[in-house]
């Protein structure tokens, strides 16, 4: 109906100033392309909210999501609360129950921006990871015993389904088809890891068969770390498990050029429930309240939620006013620049009413 409700839900560290930034930005583009419209309504979980109420999320957090057709996230995590409780308690008490079982994460060198790999054209960076979401390390799966004991044991379990993976591989070989190198490399630790990630290489397999028009291969995560820094041009799409993937798509997005523009897209690839879009950076403590947050991620975050909408022409506007802005030398401090988050926004805005 080319009309959204979307749930904002700004909560810690810079995560308020970028996810502002980013409504000022798509308010913009609803106003100056009159093609849509779009409603922010915004949502106070976070962790003033936490030491309010003693929760993170309201009660019927699930039900409350499902009233909008996406969700537009800042970052989770206080100084003074433990990151295990503020996580649990807001984004994973999220991805794992509404099955948003696709974290999507595009990573390239903007123009005007530079990679810190000495050797790297722009072009060699154009990576799309794929992040099981669900399962795997953070299952939630584990506990501790004999508390405070010499003796004491902790367990971590990572929990591998057969459909977890065989929809995390479709949705990444369907992705991988439809880009133009059409290559996927999916990662594993098949050669310490039994159980769960041979599993994984059998299904990458047989799940091959049914995209001969993709071209695959698997790395180990460690060497994969390695062919990341020593020849990015050779990757193209990147499927691995969910703990992997995080600390996967912080390097690319630093070989990129910065985690400030790194974007996530958090897909129910069946669309039973509304996605929930967000940067991969988190609360950032060293620089909130500066105003020198990079807002780039989170406007190709709303870029890409725009997109999933199936407002195709939005988002490409979006990205096409951002990348100009760049281009223009006009980049926060983590790019080498010396513009603040409001100059970077502001240049956006204009950049749209000049595209029209
Ligand atoms: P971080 O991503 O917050 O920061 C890492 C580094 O990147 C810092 O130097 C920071 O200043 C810089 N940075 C991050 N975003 C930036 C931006 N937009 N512009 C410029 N620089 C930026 O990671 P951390 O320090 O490990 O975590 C801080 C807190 O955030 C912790 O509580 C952690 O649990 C939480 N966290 C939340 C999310 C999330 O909500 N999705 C993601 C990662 C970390
Ligand atoms: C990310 C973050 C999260 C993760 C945290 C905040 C739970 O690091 O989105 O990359 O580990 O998935
Ligand atoms: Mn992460």
């Amino acid at each position: 109906s080319h009309n959204y409700r979307i749930a904002s839900i700004p909560a810690d560290g810079i995560g308020p100033e970028v996810v502002s930034a980013a409504i000022e930005v798509v308010n913009k583009l609803a106003q100056t392309m009159k093609t849509f419209k779009i409603e922010f309504t915004h949502i106070p979980w976070g962790t003033d909210y936490y030491k309010k109420h003693g929760r993170y999320v309201d009660e019927n957090v699930l039900d409350v999501l499902r009233g909008y057709d996406a969700s537009l996230f800042g970052s989770v995590g206080a100084p003074d609360v433990p990151d295990h409780i503020s996580l649990w308690g807001l984004l994973l008490a999220i991805r794992g129950p509404l099955q948003l079982y696709a974290n999507v994460r595009p990573v390239r060198t903007f123009p005007g921006t530079q990679s810190p790999l000495r050797s790297a054209k722009a072009s060699d960076i154009d990576w799309l990871l794929v992040r099981e979401n669900s399962e795997g390390e953070y299952a939630g799966h584990g506990g501790r015993s004999h508390v405070g004991q010499p003796w004491e044991t902790a367990t971590e379990v990572a929990i591998f389904t057969r459909v977890g993976i065989e929809r995390i591989m479709r949705f990444a070989f369907t992705a991988a088809s439809t880009r133009p190198k059409r290559h996927l490399t999916v990662v594993t630790k098949s050669n310490s890891l039994r159980y769960g990630l041979v599993l994984w290489d059998e299904i990458a397999l047989s799940v091959s068969k049914d995209f001969p028009s993709v071209t695959w291969d698997k790395m180990l995560v460690d060497a994969m770390t390695i062919r990341m820094v020593q020849n990015p041009a050779s990757l193209d799409v990147i499927v691995g498990t969910n703990l992997h993937m995080d600390i996967l798509s912080d390097l690319a997005a630093a070989l990129a050029g910065s985690i400030g523009v790194a974007p996530s897209s958090n897909l129910d690839p069946t669309r039973k429930n509304p996605s929930l879009f967000e940067p991969v950076h988190g609360s950032a403590f060293d620089i909130t309240g500066k105003g020198v947050a990079n807002p780039v991620a989170t406007f190709w975050s709303a870029a890409e939620m725009l997109g999933w909408l199936g407002e195709e022409e939005a988002k490409e506007k979006l990205m096409r006013a951002v990348e100009n802005v760049c281009e223009k030398g006009i980049l926060t401090k983590d790019l080498g620049g010396t513009a603040m988050t409001k100059d970077v926004t502001k240049a956006v805005c204009d950049e749209i009413e000049r595209l029209g």
